[in-house]
């Protein structure tokens, strides 16, 4: 088996090499880290780009295993935004100089939440000017959908795959027709089809997960060329069916340790993609979004969700910035950011350059 510093030398890695990174510890786990953010600044520099999130509705029609805010929970305070509170939302963000906001929310298909979706990103262009880049996160939906809402003004999508391995995937996913997986894997295409810059991601350290399908999911990423990636520590929520399988989980501080990783190789990996530093690292790690910063993500999604609303998005438990409001996140950052060494790109849209270089 080679070594980490020779694999660290390879222009692509195997699953095996793969593995080994993930695996590694002490020198060699810095050896890793120092050769993504070596990586990180000659790529991308050391810029972080803002993307201030919204979650808008936590009313969602899906019963992922893992997630707190599943139809079935019925511990769940749901809300919807109106219409005017997320514009408000958007508007302080492009006065913060932002740069871009992400619409998220439960997942739904209709064609009523289709026009919603549709008026909201051409008011939010109105109010900016055009300024405000903007990114969707709403789950699954036909092409059509999403080439609608892209010419409404929509230009990066995120849809995590959640695993590449469809076995997995059905063991964190009811096995039945609302959530299938040949469904997620067309509905990322579709918006490849459909213009978008494309993010997907991972949770790490599910029950039942091992590092060869990390490594696997890592390989997907590369295969599906995507220009964008999310992902974070799976944190398990009391509520969800998951929780029964707490006994297999790996402590939350090696589940933080192997997300790290995961930033690290995809950064080795993709060398030019954005690359999200997760909330859910600060779920576990007081500056944890930070060290990813450090280590090869670039992009941070400041909650500008109204404080009232916040704890009613809980996917997981220990959310952080629950009892904040947007202003507090904003000053909050800009100081965090600066203490890890990047700058911030205010005003930019910071488009993914692994996307613009492809066109
Ligand atoms: N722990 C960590 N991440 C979670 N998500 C949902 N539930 C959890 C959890 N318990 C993530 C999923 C989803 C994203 C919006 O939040 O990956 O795609
Ligand atoms: Fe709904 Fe997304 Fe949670 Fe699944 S992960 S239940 S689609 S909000
Ligand atoms: Fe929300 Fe620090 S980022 S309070």
């Amino acid at each position: 088996m080679l070594s980490v510093s020779d694999i660290l030398k390879k222009e692509n890695f195997s699953l095996e090499d793969i593995v080994a990174l993930l695996s590694s510890s002490k020198e060699d786990r810095s050896l890793l880290f120092q050769t993504s953010a070596k990586v990180k600044e000659e790529n991308v520099g050391n810029i972080v780009y803002f993307r201030g999130l919204i979650e808008f509705s936590n009313i969602c029609s899906k019963n992922c295993y893992y997630c707190g805010i599943r139809k079935d929970n019925k511990n769940v305070k749901r809300y919807n935004l109106s219409d005017d509170e997320i514009i408000e939302a958007a508007r302080f963000a492009w006065e913060s100089n932002y740069g871009s906001v992400v619409l998220q929310g439960g997942e739904l298909e209709s064609e009523s939440f289709t026009v919603r979706i549709e008026n909201l990103l051409r008011r939010i262009k109105e109010i900016s000017n055009g300024e405000l880049g903007i990114t969707l996160s709403v789950g699954e939906q036909s092409y059509d959908v999403y080439k609608r809402w892209f010419d409404a003004g929509a230009h990066r999508y995120l849809l995590r795959i959640e695993s590449s391995d469809k076995e997995l995937y059905y063991k964190i996913h009811p096995l039945d027709d609302m959530h299938r997986f040949e469904r997620r894997l067309q509905a990322l295409y579709d918006l490849k089809s459909a213009g978008y810059q494309v993010g997907t991601g991972v949770m790490i350290g599910l029950p039942f997960q091992t590092l060869e399908h990390l490594a696997a999911d890592l390989l997907f990423m590369k295969e599906f060329d995507i220009d964008m990636c999310g992902m974070g520590p799976y944190i398990e929520h009391t509520d969800t069916p998951l929780w029964e399988n707490r006994g297999m989980l790996i402590p939350l501080e090696d589940r933080f340790d192997l997300a790290l990783k995961m930033i690290a190789v995809l950064r080795l990996m993709m060398k030019n993609i954005n690359i999200a530093s997760a909330t859910a690292l600060q779920a576990i790690d007081p500056i944890g979004r930070e060290k990813a910063l450090k280590i090869g993500a670039n992009i941070i999604m400041p909650n500008i969700t109204p404080g009232m609303y916040r704890d009613d998005y809980k996917l997981y438990e220990n959310k952080p910035c629950t009892d904040e409001e947007a202003a507090d996140c904003k000053n909050c950052l800009e100081a965090r950011i600066h203490m890890s060494g990047n700058k911030i790109g205010y005003n930019e849209w910071g488009d993914s350059l692994h996307f613009n270089e492809k066109k």
